[in-house]
């Protein structure tokens, strides 16, 4: 029992290390997944076909309405150190990432190169990381333009201020960054419904002045842009997560039952082992009146059944068959109860008469134990030991395996135990005699295989003389 229960533990505790195992596994994908950084490269040329079939499309459009136009003069010094007043078009520009995975997209930003000189004036919903070239010299800042000039932040690019507005010079080359701000959450994209083609997207907007000769200028367009984004899979979208949970829940459902069954198990062996004592210790008890009242005899129910236990394990019964054989042999004597004090425990020779006295033994053994049927075989123990393989014995004069296999074993048991007892009307036969005895009666007294698994018994000591 407890090396079963030590299996048991084993088998269990190596399966939740797998579960575990395989959680860990799961959990290091799903990091490494999430941890990728992935790129997509726009051109406005091409944006149709660049975004088909990708995680994300971008685009980016100038507004273009007459609303979102505005017009400034700004002082330029030309080549020969003179100063121009340059008339400058300001336009905003829409920049939209849609997010075309039932995934959630994080941590994107937006690299735009600028196409032509031009002034970067504003940026909603983030900040702009500037990389601007100034002969050969790479000046980098990172600036929420909406809070610069009422911050009074210190700017270390070239800049100018016109009026109320912070004008920052870019040239073909340079470029800019743009961050959505975190703290608004604009650097994540919800996941999008693909079936029912609900797709989630972020639009931010940034504006830049072109130098233009006439308010209706054409826009410029910004042509290009990488796209740096991570994608975000939760765990419970996996359905192994869902596997490994269900696994878990059966291991956590196994436990249980196996330990209300072990516990219940053992309440069970513990009542068995309570109730075969209690059967053996009356039985026991019986036993010690015949003996009492066979003084002959005393001590012989007990070692029949030893006898018989191991003969019957000997040609293979089990474990509980043998303790069946052991209880059953223990009282194959009982009908002696009723025999009378006088023949039972006289010294001399039986009559012919006393002797079909101590015959019905048997049929009041078989009587008292009509309503033992809690042990299978009882009453057929009493009845029938004393029959012969040949036939010759009683009550019934049944022959070979006639004779209930039960009955054969005791007959052998009882036989040697008689013959290797000192008794008042007998002497104690010798080692030889006795097996002399089990041998020319195979096939007479004894069922013969019986016989040979006696004898191999007796050579290897299993049953001392
Ligand atoms: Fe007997």
């Amino acid at each position: 029992m407890r090396g079963e229960i030590r299996k048991q533990i084993r088998i269990f505790v190596t399966l939740f290390m797998v579960l575990v195992l395989c959680m860990l596994v799961l959990c290091m994908c799903v990091v490494s997944f999430n941890h990728k950084e992935r790129t997509l490269y726009y051109s406005a040329a091409n944006a149709e076909e660049d975004n088909a079939n990708k995680h994300c499309a971008v685009t980016i459009k100038p507004r273009g309405g007459s609303t979102d136009t505005w017009i400034k003069r700004i002082a330029r010094v030309k080549e020969d150190g003179t100063q121009l007043e340059v008339q400058y078009a300001g336009i905003i520009y829409d920049i939209m990432v849609v997010n075309q995975t039932e995934l959630r997209i994080t941590d994107w930003t937006l690299k735009i190169p600028v196409p032509q000189d031009s002034f970067l004036n504003n940026a909603w919903c983030g900040t702009l990381e500037i990389h601007q070239y100034q002969q050969h010299d790479e000046l980098v800042q990172t600036l929420d333009l909406r809070k610069c000039i009422e911050e009074e932040v210190e700017i270390i690019l070239e800049h100018e201020v016109a009026g109320t507005d912070l004008m920052i010079p870019v040239n073909q080359g340079d470029y800019f960054i743009y961050h959505p701000s975190i703290r608004d959450k604009e650097d994540v994209i919800e996941a999008s419904d693909l079936e029912s083609e609900e797709y989630q997207n972020k639009r931010v907007d940034f504006i830049a002045y072109h130098e233009t000769v006439n308010e209706d200028m054409t826009p410029v367009e910004f042509p290009n842009a990488v796209l740096s984004y991570h994608l975000h899979k939760d765990i419970t979208q996996l359905p192994i997560f869902y596997v490994l949970i269900s696994l878990f829940g059966w291991w956590c459902i196994s436990v249980v039952v196996t330990v209300i069954v072990n516990v219940k198990t053992r309440r069970l062996i513990e009542r068995a082992r309570r109730d075969a004592d209690i059967i053996e210790q009356s039985m026991s008890a019986f036993m010690g009146f015949i003996d009492a009242k066979d003084t002959t005899t005393n001590g012989h129910s007990m070692r029949v059944a030893q006898y018989a236990r191991k003969l019957a394990w000997k040609i293979g019964f089990s474990q509980e068959e043998c303790d069946r054989v052991y209880y059953i042999s223990l009282m194959h004597d009982c009908g002696k109860i009723g025999i009378p004090d006088a023949i039972l425990n006289k010294p001399d020779k039986l009559t012919a008469e006393e002797f079909e006295v101590i015959k019905t033994h048997t049929l009041q053994g078989n009587r008292i134990l009509e309503n033992f049927t809690s042990i299978e075989g009882i009453r057929e123990g009493a009845l029938y030991h004393h029959e012969r393989y040949d036939g010759q014995g009683y009550p019934k004069g049944l022959k070979g395996e006639e004779i209930p296999l039960i009955a054969r074993i005791i007959c052998i048991a009882d036989s040697f135990d008689v013959m290797n007892s000192e008794r008042c009307y007998q002497h104690k036969m010798t080692k030889e005699d006795i097996i002399d005895q089990l041998q020319s009666n195979k096939g007479k007294q004894f069922d013969p295989k019986l016989v040979d698994s006696f004898l191999e018994m007796l050579a290897d000591k299993t049953i001392e003389f």
